[in-house]
């Protein structure tokens, strides 16, 4: 048994000390970072991988951001593949692949189709893969009878403009604006569909100039894995759908299951971008980088949702985990993201200041619209469920997933390492993401940082007292 020296420090622990700046706007600075060495993002804010914090809307709202989301493991293969492959499919600079019909699907299945795949279209191809209409909501809207087939309805090929495969973006762009359509097939030289631009991407691209977007243009996305020999199936699926980041999610990171697991994935799938977790030391981030990890996530027991700290008596405070993991991050070519505790803008400078490259953030998104779940009311006012991963609730899901109804016996064996809580409903998560960024550039400002390296250059960290703590806050008057 040996006791460490030196008191491991938290957020509320330290403030950054303000520094001669000559940045005078908040605009001035940027907050691009990198999620691995190789994935770029414009702000550094991850959505967490918990049932209740990310799925694809919430991976969608993420990326467009700048950010990104990991959508949760805690759903069968098929669901989660499902998931990633919604968020790329949201929006891209071309669709490959459209969703299509043939002129005899009957117009009832063909509908339910456009539902289901969340398009307001379906091109229309025959037997051959050759175009033959289109079908959208303007051919639909004021239609009354839809007892026949999608040639009864489209607008046939001859009324129809398209482009060849090599059109550029912007001559598209024209196209469609000229024509004043919302579609462009793609058409190769025998006439087949090769692919597809819609006027919504080119919009979405306008709207969301800062989106994150793999190189054809759609939006990125991780999703977690467990150590389970399943889990490998379930990488290769999700690699299939184009999922851009694998994460490794154990409570343990720094495991031989964990190491173990990377080293597979990194062998079968090579190339991939992997990230792993959570540690917070710096042989724990060693280890998972040497073993082909790209991205670490630090931070064990320091979630808002988290009892392990209280259960198993384990954790390291945040902030000095992520100062002691950092060197050892750089000296391995690999990031780091600040995993759990996150509550304000203050804490995501501090976190990043410490030397993370990003944060993943739980329970502050769980209140958003974007956040997986209803909204429930109490006491008139509303609020969104948000439960830690190994609470008690969530471990029963998870075994009723594998095994079907289980026994009281299997309930009794439960011992939750988190909790189920409520945060308040806080609307959509583009709002809360753009407070905590204006907060970052804030505190860069007040480090003279123009970038998120300068401003882990510059840092200096003062410890403070409860005191201090105190005079942080609002304080001697009564908040309205
Ligand atoms: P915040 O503070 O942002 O933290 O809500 C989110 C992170 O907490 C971790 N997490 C857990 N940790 N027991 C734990 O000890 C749990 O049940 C649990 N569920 C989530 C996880 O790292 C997440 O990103």
């Amino acid at each position: 048994m040996k006791l460490r020296e030196k008191t491991a420090l938290t957020f509320d622990d330290v403030l950054l000390v303000p520094k001669y700046s000559e940045i005078n706007s908040r605009g001035a600075v940027t907050t691009a970072t990198q999620i691995t060495p190789e994935v770029h993002l414009q702000i550094p804010i991850v959505s967490s991988n918990m049932d209740t914090v990310t799925e694809a809307s919430m991976a969608i709202a993420m990326a467009r951001a700048g950010g990104v989301g990991i959508i949760h493991r805690f759903l069968t293969i098929e669901r989660q593949v499902a998931e990633v492959s919604r968020v790329k499919r949201a929006e891209s600079y071309r669709v490959d692949d459209p969703v299509t019909a043939l002129p005899d699907t009957p117009l009832k299945l063909a509908m339910q189709q456009m539902k289901e795949s969340d398009c307001s279209g379906l091109v229309v191809v025959d037997s051959q893969g050759k175009l033959a209409g289109i079908l959208t909501h303007r051919d639909l809207d004021l239609a009354e009878d839809f007892s026949g087939t999608v040639a009864s309805l489209m607008t046939p090929l001859e009324r129809m403009v398209t482009g060849v495969p090599s059109i550029s973006r912007d001559e598209a762009r024209l196209l469609l604006h000229k024509h004043r359509i919302e579609k462009l097939p793609l058409l190769d030289e025998q006439g087949k569909l090769v692919g597809l631009i819609t006027a919504r991407d080119i919009l979405k691209h306008r709207l969301h100039p800062n989106a994150s977007k793999d190189q054809r243009g759609r939006l990125r996305v991780g999703a977690a894995l467990g150590v389970r020999s399943d889990d490998l199936d379930r990488a290769e699926k999700l690699l299939a759908v184009g999922c851009d980041l694998l994460v490794v999610d154990i409570a343990h990171g720094h495991s031989n299951l964990a190491i173990d697991m990377v080293k597979q994935l990194a062998k079968r799938f090579a190339g991939v971008q992997i990230m792993a977790g959570n540690v917070v030391t710096p042989e724990g981030v060693a280890d998972l980088a040497q073993a082909g990890a790209h991205s670490i996530k630090v931070g064990v027991g320091s979630g808002s949702i988290c009892t392990t700290r209280l259960v198993a008596g384990s954790g390291y405070p945040q902030l000095s985990a992520l100062m002691e993991c950092a060197p050892a991050a750089a000296q391995h070519g690999v990031t780091i993201i600040s995993d759990g505790g996150i509550r304000t803008s203050g804490d995501l400078t501090k976190a990043i200041a410490a030397g993370a490259h990003c944060a993943m953030l739980g329970s502050s998104l769980a209140g958003t619209n974007e956040a997986p779940g209803a909204s429930v009311v109490r006491d008139g006012r509303r609020f969104k469920v948000v439960r830690g991963m190994a609470s008690l609730m969530a471990n029963v899901g998870r075994k009723e997933m594998d095994q079907g109804q289980i026994s009281d016996d299997e309930w009794e064996k439960v011992v939750p390492e988190g909790v189920e809580a409520v945060v308040p409903h806080r609307g959509p998560v583009k709002d809360i993401l753009h407070l905590l960024v204006g907060g970052l550039r804030s505190g860069m400002t007040y480090s003279g940082a123009r970038t998120l390296s300068e401003l882990q250059d510059l840092a200096e960290f003062a410890r403070i007292t409860g005191a201090g703590i105190t005079e942080s806050r609002h304080h001697d008057v009564d908040k309205i």
